[in-house]
């Protein structure tokens, strides 16, 4: 008998021996049923592994997951004793197993070969790293585990920029420890096209590479080969992948490599800037609905998955609304208008992934102008689209911006955030409920190359794990919190760059003495803040009294952690001071609220950062009461401008003051010299210097310039004004 029965006392012995460590571990996504027990089972080298011939592949993986973080591999044989034994058990459901760890050894059983690959996940996470080790304890438990949901995705755009192939495999590798059953891959986009098919090679010859600002030759792709590899790898760990083959919109790349697909004829290049582009697939041409029918064969012929994506999203109709051959369309089948075409376009490749006994999925974007039959829903602007679609009886995953955008930063997504997610609402009907089969995840790539899609994962995709493994009812944040704290050696041990868990540091000020003190607080313990030229702040405390602007950054158990934040406060005359928006502002932008102005602290070059003001349709009107008239020698402000963002700078900006609220003067009007078209990210100062004049009142009044201008890609579109900061000298 192998196995070491052992008091509760003796338990907590061994758990301060190293070598005999019985601490129970870290578990994510913490299964839905664990008994813990007294007792330890010493696994080593002796104890054989048996399994039912149905599990053959997931024994593969055992083996190799002991034989990583031990120094064996279990010996295969059957014994009579103890032993690590993979059983069929045909009353237990999809996906889920037990994991019994006693007297007898340890016993994973499951009717399917997915819940049996669970069970060795969760045995993983019993096991030290690469510990070198060849016996270890492991705690007596009992462990009866099921998945919430059965749609456990991630999206990942290898568009925007690319990722290898091997890159590709290693985060199948990764979901599928965490018990993520699905891959969506983003093959299709503005700036690349990646996907190798035959019939038409430009879109990989061409349409696969773009010339970025710098000259530099960007792009690559994925062979057949390399598509039937990475498919294969990903379904030996249970993890389907999800092409997505964009339509109508998102296809720039593809119109670059043949312009006739698009509804102009006119040649573009492979977009190298960020957004939604106008130039979008000719739903009235026929040679376009024939290539993209081609394109989805040779996509079914490689992916074996179901469920294929379609896109959908962000299709600007422009186009659509000139061209001869799309209003053609529309009136032959009594259209209403271009969103009515857009369900048509979208129904008919509907109908032909039916017809080859597949379903499409689209973005929530093809609710609008019909939900086409048969189609699945991916709802990402917020809940309701999903909602609405379940409510028709349509399946439905959530990836909503509000918890599942992992491009966007730590800052509006946390760890928390994402932890807090609720694919399914408590309120939610039940009929309408059983039609959300999952969610997602969604890895944007734009602003992370390859080697920045770590941090951005992780630990995030921890949380996203167990929300839609484990249920609503099972989790808390504060003990998950605790288990990722004992994961991360885990993800050390699989070379994970993980960022951090939430934003690492936060500042409020708050006027005193003739100037603003700044308080600094870290979201940690055992670290500190830097500034940008490595010298420790050695005060969490900071006293301007007329401007400071630096990157801070945060260094956890002595390393870098998080990005670096511009912190630009600025203490003068208006700091605090009455203040009077006489347009508002978007409750999107607050900026932080009415005194978002002249609250001395500037908006960064992340114009999402909190401290920017935006308005949009609307002039920007503002008066700052100084209280007592005072001597002005100098007005700075800054506007932001980013025309991918729909963010423009004003027409012209006007500066008045007043002694007395009553009799105004111009003090000087600023002129916007960035030419219409420019598409530049920038912060555009206005800095006034006046020969020195009293004032009390003090008046900004800017231009909007209304509308996005024609050549925009949302031409029409309101435009907006982001503002931050009128400091007064
Ligand atoms: C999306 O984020 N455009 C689906
Ligand atoms: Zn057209």
């Amino acid at each position: 008998m192998r196995a070491i029965v052992l008091l509760f006392a003796a338990i907590l012995l061994f758990a301060c021996t190293p070598e005999l460590n019985v601490e129970q571990p870290s578990l994510i996504p913490i299964p839905q049923q664990v008994e813990w027990k007294d007792g330890a089972f010493l696994l080593d080298s002796k104890v054989p592994l048996s399994f039912d011939t149905l599990f053959a592949n997931e024994a593969e993986f055992l083996k190799a997951m002991v034989s990583e973080s031990m120094q064996f591999s279990p010996v295969v044989g059957s014994f009579p004793k103890a032993m690590i034994a993979m059983t069929y058990n045909e009353s237990l459901g999809a996906e889920e197993y037990l994991l019994k760890i006693n007297e007898a050894g340890i016993t994973i059983s499951a009717s399917d070969p997915a819940g049996m690959f669970y069970g060795v996940q969760t045995f993983r996470q019993f096991l030290p790293h690469n510990s070198g080790q060849d016996e270890i304890l492991l705690p007596f438990v009992s462990i009866d585990d099921a998945p919430a949901f059965k749609h456990r995705g991630m999206l990942l755009d290898c568009c925007r920029h690319f990722m290898d192939p091997d890159f590709v495999k290693r985060y199948i590798d990764l979901l599928a420890r965490f018990k993520m059953n699905v891959l969506h891959w983003h093959l299709t986009e503005d700036q690349g096209w990646r996907l190798a098919i035959d019939a038409y090679p430009d879109l990989t010859n061409v349409g696969a590479w773009r010339i970025e600002d710098s000259g530099e030759r960007y792009g690559g792709f994925y062979t057949k080969n390399e598509v039937r590899e990475i498919v294969a790898y990903a379904a030996e760990r249970h993890v389907k992948v999800i092409p997505e083959i964009e339509m109508p919109g998102h296809s720039s790349a593809a119109i670059a490599a043949y312009p006739w697909l698009g509804c102009t004829g006119e040649s573009i290049e492979v977009e190298t800037e960020w957004g939604v582009f106008k130039d979008i697939y000719c739903a009235g041409n026929d040679s376009t609905i024939a290539f993209l029918e081609t394109v989805l064969d040779e996509v079914m012929e490689l992916f074996p998955s179901e469920i294929i994506h379609l896109g959908g999203d962000e299709a600007p109709k422009a186009h659509w609304e000139e061209c001869d051959k799309c209003k053609k369309r529309i009136a032959e089948h009594g259209l209403k208008d271009a969103h009515e075409l857009q369900s048509f376009f979208i129904q008919h490749f509907a109908n032909y992934l039916k017809q080859h006994g597949r379903k499409a999925i689209g973005w929530d974007e093809i609710l609008e102008g019909g939900l086409p039959e048969g189609a699945m829903v991916q709802s990402w602007r917020g809940m309701q689209g999903g909602i609405e679609a379940a409510t028709a009886g349509r399946d439905v995953v959530m990836s909503p911006t509000s918890h599942a955008y992992f491009d966007y930063d730590v800052k509006s997504t946390d760890l928390a955030e994402v932890y807090h997610f609720q694919p399914v609402a408590d309120s939610l009907d039940k009929e309408i409920a059983k039609h959300i089969i999952g969610g997602e995840c969604n890895m944007w790539t734009e602003h992370a190359p390859q080697d920045k899609v770590d941090a951005k994962m992780f630990p995030r995709m921890l949380a996203m794990a167990e929300v839609l493994w484990t249920n609503q009812k099972v989790r808390n944040y504060d003990e998950f919190l605790n288990r990722v704290q004992g994961m991360y050696h885990y993800l050390d041990f699989l070379d994970v760059d993980y960022g951090p868990e939430g934003v690492p540091f936060t500042f409020e000020s708050a006027i005193k003495n003739n100037g603003l003190e700044v308080i600094f607080n870290t979201s940690f313990q055992d670290g500190y803040l830097a500034l940008e030229n490595g010298v420790k702040m050695t005060s969490d405390t900071l006293f301007v009294t007329e401007s400071f602007d630096q990157y801070i950054y945060a260094v956890r158990n002595g390393e870098k952690y998080g990005d670096s934040t511009q912190v630009s406060l600025s203490y003068h005359y208006g700091v605090g001071k009455p203040i009077v928006l006489q347009n508002g502002y978007s409750t999107y932008y607050t900026g932080g609220g009415d005194q978002a102005l002249n609250d001395g602290v500037r908006g960064s070059f992340d114009f999402r950062d909190g401290h920017w003001q935006a308005l949009t349709g609307n002039d920007m009107e503002i008066q700052i009461d100084l209280l007592e008239v005072q001597f002005i020698t100098r007005l700075i402000t800054s506007f932001y401008t980013y025309a991918n963002a729909w963010i423009f700078m004003p027409l012209e900006v006007k500066f008045e003051s007043s002694e007395n609220g009553v009799d105004w003067s111009v003090l000087g009007v600023y002129r916007n010299e960035l030419a219409e078209d420019d598409k530049r990210q920038e912060i555009v100062p206005i800095d006034l210097s006046l020969k020195g004049r009293n004032a009390r009142y003090i008046r900004m009044t800017a231009k909007n310039r209304g509308v996005c201008p024609p050549w925009h890609d949302a031409p029409g579109e309101p435009a907006w004004l982001f503002c931050d900061e009128l400091i007064i000298r």
